[in-house]
């Protein structure tokens, strides 16, 4: 038996079998773990009064029923320790989720993976897109994820994974940040977490000559399916620290106008600096919509992360030097040019423009 304050971890009984059963009968549950769909009582029978017990006493796998306030909630397993590595499997009931219950739970099996069972290290794994599960082991201090392609397994169809680690030398404590990513208003503009909603504007907005020409990086051409994939890697993004992106949202109709991120937020050299870069879809064009945005993102970047914030010291935005547009909005928000590179912006038809950089200092921002 494991404790904490809040969670208790325990053996199965029988009388877990019904809220077990129930459980599983979550299409969430279904979506992300192995478990048979159907999922018949006879399913969690077996599971509780055979498949358990046997793993206990073969010393193969360890599963805990969890309670919190005094009710089983949920399942979490260590499994396959050979050689001193081996994975953790966990799931909540749907009414208990959010309430850190796994978070602790998690904690107290990977204590008892390295301080009881002596394993040297714990992988978790989770398909793609299961940010809840990721999220857990973030706190717990898993870290080093790395996405498989095709890794996982559900029900006889392949799916891409993440899988992440945490070593007994580790700490249980989240190894950098996950940024969220505040509504910010002021001057007419919103800007918002992007939703899958957005993605027809925003193929309208990558699609676009202007667009095209100065971020010869993007797709081209660039399809709605782009532009889901963009919007899925923002999230992704974001939680692994590496940038905050918004749609910028007209403040009435909430429809994209544009977006703007903060990048390069988990450089190894300077974790104070972040770039600056935009894009606007046509129609919103020449109405200082993102010289407001970026006005908002600036704020937000330079207060400090304890208040929310991204905690950045230095903001940079680089252009073209024939961008005026871009140019502009840089100036429009107090940036310095402090320098240029030569033929370093490549066009699509294999030219190359002179960059400018424009920098920000926080200390620009509070001389005023
Ligand atoms: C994953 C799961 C076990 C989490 O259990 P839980 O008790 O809700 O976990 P916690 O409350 O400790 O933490 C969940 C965290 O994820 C966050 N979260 C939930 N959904 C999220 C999402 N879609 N995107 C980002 N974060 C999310 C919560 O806000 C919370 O973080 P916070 O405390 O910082 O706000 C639960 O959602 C579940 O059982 N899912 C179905 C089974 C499953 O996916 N198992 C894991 C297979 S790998």
């Amino acid at each position: 038996m494991l404790s904490d304050d809040l969670v208790t971890l325990r053996a199965h009984v029988a009388a877990d079998v019904e809220p077990a059963y129930r459980m599983c009968q979550d299409p969430v549950m279904q979506q992300w773990t192995t478990i048979p769909v159907p999922y018949l009582r006879e399913h969690a029978v077996g599971f509780i009064t055979e498949v358990v017990p046997a793993g206990w006493q073969a010393n193969t796998s360890w599963a805990w029923a969890i309670e919190y306030a005094g009710e089983y909630v949920g399942t979490i397993d260590l499994r396959d320790g050979e050689g001193g590595v081996g994975e953790v499997g966990f799931a909540v009931s749907p009414d208990v989720r959010g309430n850190g219950v796994m978070t602790r739970a998690l904690r107290l099996v990977v204590r008892y993976a390295f301080d009881v069972l002596g394993w040297e290290r714990v992988i978790w794994r989770a398909y793609v897109g299961n940010f809840a599960s990721r999220r857990v082991a973030w706190k717990v201090g898993f870290h080093g994820l790395v996405t498989i392609p095709g890794g996982g397994r559900s029900r006889g169809v392949r799916k891409d994974e993440w899988v992440a680690t945490v070593g007994r030398d580790d700490e249980l404590e989240p190894k950098g940040s996950w940024w969220t990513v505040p509504v910010l208003e002021g001057d007419g503009v919103r800007l918002r977490p992007l939703r899958e909603a957005d993605a027809q504007r925003v193929m309208e907005a990558c699609s676009d000559e202007r667009t095209q020409h100065w971020l010869s990086g993007m797709p081209s051409p660039y399809t709605l399916d782009d532009a889901k994939g963009f919007i899925d890697s923002r999230q992704d993004a974001a939680a692994s620290g590496e940038a905050v992106a918004w749609a910028i949202a007209d403040a009435g109709t909430d429809e994209l106008l544009g977006n703007v991120s903060v990048f390069g937020l988990s450089s190894r050299m300077d974790k104070t600096r972040g770039e600056i870069g935009y894009w606007m879809h046509p129609d919103a064009r020449g109405r200082k919509v993102m010289a407001a945005a970026v006005q908002l993102v600036i704020a937000h970047a330079f207060r400090a992360a304890e208040d929310g914030g991204l905690g950045r010291r230095r903001l940079l935005i680089r252009c073209a030097d024939v961008n005026t547009a871009s140019a502009h909005v840089a100036e429009a928000n107090g940036f310095t040019k402090v320098g240029g590179e030569r033929r370093a912006d490549p066009r699509r038809d294999g030219s190359y423009d002179n960059m400018l950089t424009f920098d920000l200092l926080a200390e620009d921002v509070l001389r005023g």
